[in-house]
């Protein structure tokens, strides 16, 4: 028997069928039709679109609706702090900025220092040096300060916290713990904290007597969150958020479970050295090709359980490229050795460029703080 996959917020494990969880979760496949309506205001259809990397939602359609009527919508997504950020979350972001950049609208970026001191065995001393550095790597990725908010759920508890209230007693512990599959045992911060994730789908419609749509891009083990608030917050007299869901992007080692920063071999954080970066991929990145160069030309590659292949479809937007790429692998013209170069020397060419804005980011944190 097939060993059944756990996606949830606190859970990412097995290889996930992405068609099941859609059924799961009561998500809503992205299709050729959805992607053409969001052309028509984008201009081009980003490559995680094109190739799935994004590949359900909620509500889309009605967000389009209300935004050919005029109707401009907000951003929000968010960061547990609790260590350094890795190209997974990077991907999230980056199709986050396409968004703000093509749609022109704001965005509302949280982080959940509260969260992840409940959840790890972490001091909450450390959990804020993280949101610290987690900060610069959001900046340094481009976000326009003047449309962007960071919202830090301790920090702006003042403000979060009678909101929160509001949303956290129209759930109950029964709702929480068969969501996120907790047990009695687990902490009463815990419970509550899905309450304060609530908080940024309407926020900003409080604060300034507004009545937007929200729209949340995240990856799809963060959904059962929003699968149990988008109800609450309708009978709160707030909109429905509508949700993008990614993928998980998988982990250096295989296309099963998804990427974490705590499993440092397993992730490629912003911060590693070219040296870093090309040590790993040689070392741990999953191949998909055969044990021997005689082999490998006979046969040829499997570019579907690659690791190296998968993650040049979130580095390589060039779809010739990309295209060519997966030809050559498959037909054992292309070895796995020159394939992780062709990675290798993609995502260096990236980090070398979001260094340099992180050190610059520093100077602009206080501008993002809401
Ligand atoms: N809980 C998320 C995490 O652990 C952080 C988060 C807060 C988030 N709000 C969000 C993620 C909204 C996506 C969308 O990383």
């Amino acid at each position: 028997m097939v060993k059944k996959s756990i996606v949830n917020p606190y859970e990412v494990e097995g290889k996930i069928d992405y068609d099941r969880l859609i059924k799961e979760f009561g998500i809503k496949k992205l299709t050729d039709a959805d992607l053409n309506r969001i052309k028509k205001h984008t201009g081009e259809i980003h490559h995680f679109l094109k190739r799935g990397m994004f590949f359900a939602h909620r509500d889309l359609n009605k967000l389009l609706d209300e935004y050919e009527k005029g109707n401009k919508f907000f951003l929000y997504t968010g960061r547990g702090p609790s260590g350094p950020i890795h190209i997974g979350h990077v991907a999230t972001w980056l199709f986050t900025k396409w968004l703000q950049d093509k749609f022109d609208v704001e965005l509302w970026f949280q982080f959940t220092d509260d969260e992840k001191f409940l959840f790890y065995n972490q001091s909450y001393e450390d959990i804020q040096k993280w949101t610290k550095e987690n900060m610069l790597d959001i900046i340094a990725l481009g976000f326009d300060p003047k449309k962007t908010h960071f919202l830090i759920d301790t920090k702006h508890a003042g403000i979060m916290y009678p909101e929160a209230i509001k949303v956290a007693k129209k759930i109950n512990f029964s709702t929480i713990k068969s969501a996120f599959g907790f047990t009695d045992t687990n902490n009463i911060g815990s419970i509550f904290y899905t309450a304060m994730q609530t908080v940024p789908v309407f926020l900003p419609n409080v604060l300034k007597g507004e009545n937007k749509m929200c729209l949340i891009p995240l990856a799809v083990d963060q959904d059962p969150h929003f699968r149990i608030s988008r109800d609450v917050v309708e009978k709160l007299g707030h909109r429905k958020p509508a949700i993008l869901h990614a993928k998980m992007m998988p982990p250096i080692t295989g296309v099963e479970g998804k990427m974490a920063s705590s499993k440092s071999n397993a992730a490629i954080l912003t911060t590693d050295s070219p040296k870093e970066v090309a040590r790993k991929i040689n070392k741990y990145a999953f191949s998909g090709g055969q044990d021997t160069i005689e082999k490998h030309r006979k046969l040829g590659g499997n570019p579907d359980v690659d690791v190296s292949f998968q993650w040049l479809k979130y580095f390589e937007p060039d779809d010739k490229k990309l295209e060519k790429i997966e030809k050559d692998y498959r037909s054992g013209k292309l070895l796995t050795g020159e394939l992780k170069k062709i990675l290798i020397d993609k995502i260096n060419a990236f980090l070398k460029e979001h260094q340099k804005k992180r050190k610059e980011a520093k100077k602009l944190v206080e501008k993002f703080i809401y």
